[in-house]
C-alpha cells in the first residue's frame, strides 16, 4: 500500500459498536473498540481515497485528513450509511451492530420492583446495513465489504453469510479466547463473492486494512 491507488475515490467505513437505549442510564452495547475500522480509514486516506468513516461510540481520535461522523445507535448509523454511500466506490461495514433494540425506550431510569424478578425488556430487530446496502447499491459497480465474526466453522459459515448479506467481500475473523475485540492484531480470512479465500495472518490491524484495500483495488473498474 505504498501507490496512492485510491486517490480519486470515495470510501465509507462503519467503526465500532451501536449502543441501544433502554433509558437514560443504559445501553445494550458490545465490546467492539473500533480500531480495525479506524485502521481502514486511516491506510485508506495514507492511499489517497477521500474517507467518511461513520463511527459507533468508538473512544479513538478521528484520524487525520478523514470526515468523522459520529452516532450511537444502529438507526443513526443505518441514516448516516444511507447519506454517505450515494457518491462512495466502496462501502466497508466493520462496526458491530446490535441485532436487537429496545422495544421501547424509558424515559424515566428503569426501576427494580420487589417480587419481580424478570425485567420487562422486549427487543425488536434492527435493520440489516449491510444486506440493505448490498441489494440496493447506490451507485453502479460500488463495492460492499462485510465483516464477520465466528466462534466456529469460520469458513462454512463465511461463506453462508457472504451469501446471505450479498456483499462483494467478506472478512471473516475467529473470535473467543481473547481474539480480535480490544486487541491491536487481527487474523482473517477474506471471502470473495468471485470466489475468492485469501488467508491474512495475525498482524497489525493496518497490515489487514491495507489487505481488504488490495482486495478492494483489485475490484474497482
Ligand atoms: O450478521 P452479522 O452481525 O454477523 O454480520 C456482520 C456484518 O454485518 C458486519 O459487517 C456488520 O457491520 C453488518 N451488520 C449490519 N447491520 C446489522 C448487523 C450487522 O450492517 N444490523
Amino acid at each position: 500500500g505504498l501507490e496512492r491507488d485510491l486517490a480519486g475515490r470515495h470510501v465509507v467505513i462503519s467503526a465500532g459498536g451501536t449502543r441501544e437505549p433502554l433509558d437514560p442510564v443504559r445501553f445494550l452495547g458490545n465490546h467492539s473498540s473500533g480500531k480495525q475500522g479506524y485502521a481502514l480509514a486511516a491506510t485508506a486516506a495514507a492511499r489517497g481515497a477521500r474517507v467518511t468513516l461513520l463511527s459507533a461510540n468508538a473512544t479513538l481520535p478521528d484520524p487525520a485528513g478523514v470526515d468523522v461522523v459520529h452516532v450511537s445507535t444502529a438507526l443513526q448509523l443505518r441514516e448516516a450509511a444511507l447519506k454517505a454511500v450515494l457518491d462512495a466506490d466502496a462501502v466497508v461495514m466493520a462496526a458491530a451492530v446490535a441485532d436487537f433494540r429496545p422495544a421501547e425506550y424509558a424515559t424515566g431510569k428503569i426501576k427494580k420492583v420487589d417480587g419481580v424478578d424478570q425485567p420487562p425488556i422486549t427487543l425488536v430487530r434492527n435493520p440489516d446495513i449491510l444486506a440493505e446496502l448490498s441489494a440496493d447499491r447506490a451507485r453502479p459497480g460500488q463495492l460492499v465489504v462485510g465483516f464477520a465474526a465466528e466462534t466456529d466453522d469460520v469458513l462454512a459459515n463465511g461463506r453462508a453469510k457472504l451469501a446471505r448479506k450479498g456483499c462483494d467481500l467478506l472478512v471473516v475473523n475467529e473470535v473467543g479466547g481473547g481474539k480480535a475485540f480490544g486487541q491491536d492484531t487481527n487474523a482473517a480470512v477474506l471471502l470473495g463473492a468471485d470466489g475468492a479465500e485469501v488467508a491474512v495472518p495475525d498482524g497489525p490491524k493496518e497490515a489487514l486494512a491495507d489487505r481488504i484495500w488490495d482486495e478492494v483495488v483489485a475490484r474497482l473498474g
